[in-house]
């Protein structure tokens, strides 16, 4: 079934009851004491974070799914030279791999695939030339609205390199109407729903775990903003994020950085979910199951 097959974890030995094994092991006492750790975190580096986390080892091999270091084409990056000092932050705290997720979205920023496909090509031109940088590739940010739906189902969006998976923005103060319809209709198409950034959404802060069920349930999978575990989204998104780690509810998590500042906070951030989870889950969400939606790795055994 759909909601078994998005939880599945071919890349990983963690079931995915271990994955949250933090919520096996009294998850009330470890989410205190990770909150508590939370409260005392001086602002560390990021590099400093992860020597924290990892006992002095670094932890590499992340894919961020969801970045925006495409200069002049949304609300990221202003600049080609910060588009690179974002990537090259974003390096230093673990990922190896970062998609570029201009936002697709009718009326606030009008992009369309093959104007992002030029604006990326030229942004390698410059990459090329650069060192110490992840990998790179480049997919949208999806707003989940007539005109951009319609557009998906054309083949017209900016799917993840495999072609296999789409990240989809929804509004932030009400769910679509016929959501799980026009998700399954993505799933016609062979395409799998990446959500960005749940627990922002109005709804979840009432009750996430219900909501993240039924949009699993409707075949999508769930990308946590991690920097919400930090506060950068406000108390309802932090408790919301908190929630579904805490059940498992994220498939997924990435750093959604516009600035070369989010890269600190990312670091940060990291290391709470790290705390919340322990390290072995927490690269789970980063790096394995990152790589599994990047190379369209998830199945759907309705559509199989
Ligand atoms: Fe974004």
């Amino acid at each position: 079934m759909a909601l078994e097959s998005t939880r599945r974890r071919p890349s990983s030995n963690v079931t995915p009851t271990e994955g949250s094994g933090f919520a096996a092991q009294c998850p009330r006492k470890r989410r205190e004491r990770a909150s508590e750790s939370f409260g005392s975190v001086v602002h560390l580096t990021p590099l400093e974070a992860f020597r924290t986390t990892s006992g002095g080892k670094f932890m590499r091999g992340y894919t961020d799914l969801h970045c925006h270091y495409i200069a002049g084409v949304d609300d990221g990056v202003r600049s080609e030279d910060d588009g690179v000092a974002l990537l090259r932050a974003l390096h230093a705290v673990g990922f190896d791999h970062v998609v570029a997720t201009p936002h697709m979205r009718p009326a606030m920023f009008d992009n369309h695939a093959a104007p992002l496909r030029e604006a990326y090509a030229q942004l390698r031109l410059r990459l090329d030339r650069e060192a110490d940088l992840p990998e790179t590739s480049l997919a949208a940010e999806h707003f989940f609205d007539d005109v951009v739906f319609e557009r998906l189902l054309r083949g017209q969006g900016l799917p993840y390199t495999a072609g296999r998976s789409v990240l989809i923005e929804l509004a932030t103060e009400q769910m679509p109407v016929a959501l799980p319809a026009r998700l399954f209709d993505l799933r016609m198409k062979r395409l799998r729903p990446v959500i960005a950034h749940p627990e922002r959404y109005t709804v979840f802060h009432r009750d996430p775990t219900k909501q993240a069920d039924a949009l699993r349930k409707a075949g999508a999978v769930l990308l946590l903003d991690v920097c919400a575990l930090v506060g950068k989204y406000g108390e309802r998104a932090l408790r919301a994020a908190e929630q579904l780690v805490e059940n498992d509810g994220y498939y997924a998590a990435c750093s959604d950085a516009h600035r070369i500042e989010d890269a600190e906070i990312t670091g940060r951030a990291i290391d709470r979910l790290h705390a919340l989870v322990g390290r072995e889950a927490g690269e789970v969400l980063l790096r394995d199951r990152p790589k599994e939606i990047l190379q369209g790795r998830i199945f759907d055994d309705r559509f199989e």
